[in-house]
């Protein structure tokens, strides 16, 4: 597997934080930071941040992403909000599977590759998480489970259509928790999800795909992370809310 063939993205994924207010705050202190960075640089953010830091990111190299989108186009959907109104607005990328959606609002499997779907159709750039629980892993079927979560999600996915799409490995038990994955633990799911990819497509489409990891990744112990072959980037909660650990973090990327 070749990493220079395939692109560094760091994305910020800010849950439900920052208000429009402060986002634009965040969003003014980072874009001097991150400039010039040699890696993509996106911030995934609140529904209700989108219109302000859409006009923030103006004349940077800030690309912003959606935490979610429903998989239908319109309809009686109270309180969704559906692909096609994500790019209206201009927004490029959208989150889709995070384990918090999947652990506390239902989503499963065959919900993440319908918004996938939906998400692709409108021409987003996708960030598909997947990743197990602790559980998982102590019993030994991390690679299986994630191996699944990723067929599933990539169901109908075409190999044109995968350049619109970012793989995000994160386990649950280090989202958060300060528990970070070991960097060879990182890299191996990452390889898998590779793996896997190249069964479904082929090695070359597995080769340009970028793999972020996820999961307490910060200031500190980005460098180490993003030093490992199969991992390219990251996908930061904690650390996104900011400005200097994400810059850190872009610049680590960015090597
Ligand atoms: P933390 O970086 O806060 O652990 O969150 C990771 C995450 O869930 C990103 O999507």
């Amino acid at each position: 597997m070749n990493k220079k063939v395939r692109k560094a993205v760091i994305a910020g994924n800010w849950k439900m934080n920052k208000t429009p207010a402060e986002a634009k705050v965040l969003v003014e202190e980072m874009a001097p930071l991150v400039k010039g960075a040699d890696c993509g640089v996106v911030v995934c953010v609140p529904y209700v941040d989108l219109c302000t830091v859409l006009d923030a990111v103006k004349g940077t190299n800030i690309e912003v992403g959606a935490e979610n989108c429903h998989w239908e186009k319109s309809g009686a959907y109270t309180g969704e909000i559906s692909a096609d109104m994500l790019v209206s607005m201009g927004v490029q990328y959208v989150i889709i599977g995070h384990s918090e959606r999947r652990t506390y609002f239902g989503d499963t499997d065959v919900t993440v590759q319908k918004r996938v779907r939906a998400a692709l159709d409108a021409g987003l750039t996708v960030i598909l998480c997947v990743g197990e629980y602790l559980e998982q892993r102590e019993q030994g079927i991390t690679d299986e489970l994630v191996a699944m979560q990723t067929k599933i999600a990539l169901g109908g996915v075409s190999k044109q259509e995968l350049s619109k799409i970012i793989i995000a490995y994160e386990p649950v038990w280090a989202i958060g928790t300060g528990k970070t994955a070991t960097a060879e633990q990182a890299n191996e799911v990452c390889s898998v999800i590779r793996g896997v990819v190249a069964g479904l497509y082929d090695n070359a489409a597995a080769d340009a795909l970028t793999i972020q990891y996820g999961g307490s990744m910060n200031a500190k112990n980005a460098e180490e992370l993003l030093d490992q072959p199969d991992v390219d980037g990251g996908l930061i909660g904690g650390a996104s809310l900011k400005a200097a650990d994400f810059s850190v973090i872009v610049k680590a990327a960015s090597r």
